[in-house]
């Protein structure tokens, strides 16, 4: 058999062009931003303000102003806008490795999303994978808040309960400091922990804001919050995340950051593995399995 080129009318060229042209281009035209993993609106019992205020129209202004930033290339965005009463402050901030484009991307999307989410709310707070954003009529720069609370667990255990825990509680006494001592532009620390066949990756991040003792006392909340959490076992879980709108931490059994990990001064002692082990899957296919089984409660208020 041979290939032979079909003649093709007009016509049919022409629909298929346009089902091309539609496949190419309609997506990006009817883009709308992404979901929030979280958000959460009016959060601290605040009211609703009214259509054409000035309150509307500061808040607006701040979230342009947030949405077209090309200065800032830290990750974190601290805005005031307006006077008392109606005066609007916001936080965004993105994952301490994410690219400065991304992270831009990220904040453009989230000043989108959190008017649709929670229109003509006074105060909100939107959780994505790489970034957050929240604002507030109140001030909220150097205030360490502890709520909302996120917390989110894989439902899978480790291998090696003993020395999975250790490995947490080890590689989470590095990272805290590390991070509580970062400066007014980014409070973040990423490393790993061998715990004999698997090994434990974790982020944690403050918003810089808050000075490296508020920093690391609401990292160690964190930490301890997950230590007496749930009979005990969170800290067997393959992957956990822990999100407030101050601090945040985060481990998986596989790499889920991007870029330089920490650099160790000492290599910790590595426990050879059995060859017959599956290495923990990387990247973003080990990422996208997490979230399909992970499940969700929010912390009340009182835990925490
Ligand atoms: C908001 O108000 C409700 C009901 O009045 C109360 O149960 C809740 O604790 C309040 N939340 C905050 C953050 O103050
Ligand atoms: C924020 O707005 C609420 C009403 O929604 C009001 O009770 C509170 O006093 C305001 N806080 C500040 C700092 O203006
Ligand atoms: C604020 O507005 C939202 C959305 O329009 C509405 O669902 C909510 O009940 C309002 N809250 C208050 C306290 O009026
Ligand atoms: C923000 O995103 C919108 C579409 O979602 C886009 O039109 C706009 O150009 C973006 N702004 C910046 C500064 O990237
Ligand atoms: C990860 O880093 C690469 C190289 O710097 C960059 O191209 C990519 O956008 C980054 N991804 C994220 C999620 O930041
Ligand atoms: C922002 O939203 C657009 C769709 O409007 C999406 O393609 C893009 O990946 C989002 N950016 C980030 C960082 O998630
Ligand atoms: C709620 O608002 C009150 C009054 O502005 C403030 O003192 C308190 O810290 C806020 N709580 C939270 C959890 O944001
Ligand atoms: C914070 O530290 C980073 C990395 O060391 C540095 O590039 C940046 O200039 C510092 N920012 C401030 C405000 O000191
Ligand atoms: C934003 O935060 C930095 C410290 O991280 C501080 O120097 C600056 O004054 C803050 N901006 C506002 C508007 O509060
Ligand atoms: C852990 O991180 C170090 C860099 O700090 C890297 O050299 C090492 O390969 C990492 N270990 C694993 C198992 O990824």
């Amino acid at each position: 058999m041979y290939a032979t080129t079909v003649p093709m009318d007009s016509s049919k060229l022409e629909l298929l062009l346009s089902l091309l042209y539609i496949l190419l281009f309609q997506p990006s035209l009817s883009a709308a931003q992404p979901n929030f993993n979280n958000y959460y609106c009016n959060y601290n019992n605040t009211s609703n303000y009214t259509a054409n205020s000035n309150y509307q129209r500061n808040l607006n202004s701040l979230l342009s102003s947030l949405a077209s930033d090309t200065q800032i290339d830290y990750g974190f965005y601290n805005l005031s806008v307006g006077e008392f009463p109606d005066r609007v402050n916001a936080i965004a901030l993105c994952r301490g490795d994410v690219a400065v484009d991304v992270c831009r991307s990220c904040v453009n999307n989230s000043t989108r999303k959190i008017l649709q989410v929670c229109p003509n709310e006074m105060e909100a707070f939107g959780v994505y994978e790489l970034c957050m954003i929240r604002y507030s009529n109140r001030s909220i720069f150097g205030v360490v808040d502890k709520q909302p609370s996120i917390y989110r667990a894989n439902v899978k255990d480790v291998l090696d309960v003993v020395l999975f825990n250790q490995a947490l509680q080890t590689l989470f006494s590095r990272l805290i400091p590390k991070a509580a001592s970062g400066n007014s532009s980014k409070k973040f620390a990423s490393g790993n922990q061998s715990a004999g066949v698997q090994t434990a990756y974790a982020i944690v991040q403050c918003t810089p804001d808050l000075s490296g003792t508020q920093c690391s006392s609401c990292l160690r909340r964190l930490f301890m919050f997950i230590t007496n959490c749930c009979d005990g076992n969170a800290l067997w879980k393959i992957g956990v995340r822990l999100i407030t709108p101050s601090c945040n931490l985060r481990w998986e059994i596989g790499n889920f950051f991007n870029g330089t990990l920490e650099i160790l001064p000492t290599p910790p002692p590595q426990i050879s593995s059995p060859a017959s082990v599956p290495p923990p899957s990387q990247g973003k296919k080990s990422n996208t399995a997490a979230v399909r089984t992970i499940v969700i409660t929010v912390v009340p208020a009182a835990e925490l």
